[in-house]
């Protein structure tokens, strides 16, 4: 697994923190921001979106992961996720994240105690799905 360093794990949870005052989350009230750290050591930052009809709100970690392709990114070292419980990404950004590689560190914040938990994708998606499965042309 990529492996950030302290202060390195540090800064990107403060940006997921950062990132979480953004979330639009008026049906859930469940607000959740997220942080990529790109290999060049740059933030891309996103924040979960909701809408009236329930299932097309969006998790942070794929807008997070969607803005950072849209800046020309396409590997991420690690994706800190702040919320309340410090909660793990769920099933559809877990899919969502291993498009672009499963070496990444997965950093849960809750944001009222502090306590982050630290697990690799390939941790939290054993036997993914990807695109060796799909029929070659
Ligand atoms: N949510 C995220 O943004 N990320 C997660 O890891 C878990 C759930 C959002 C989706 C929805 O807007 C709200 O939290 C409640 O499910």
């Amino acid at each position: 697994m990529f492996e950030l360093k302290p202060k390195e794990i540090d800064r990107l949870v403060r940006a997921a923190i950062d990132a979480r005052d953004q979330a639009y989350a008026p049906h859930s009230h469940f607000y959740v921001g997220a942080a990529l750290w790109i290999p060049s050591g740059e933030i891309v930052h996103g924040c979960n979106v909701e809408n009236a009809s329930y299932s097309l709100s969006i998790c942070a970690e794929r807008v997070a992961a969607s803005t950072a392709v849209m800046k020309g990114y396409r590997e991420f070292h690690a994706i800190a996720v702040a919320s309340v419980g410090g909660v793990s990404p769920c099933g559809a950004c877990r899919q969502f994240l291993s498009e672009f590689g499963m070496d990444v560190q997965i950093i849960m914040a809750d944001v009222l105690t502090g306590a982050r938990q630290i697990r690799s994708l390939s941790q939290l998606l054993p036997d993914a799905f990807d695109a060796s499965n799909l029929p070659t042309n």
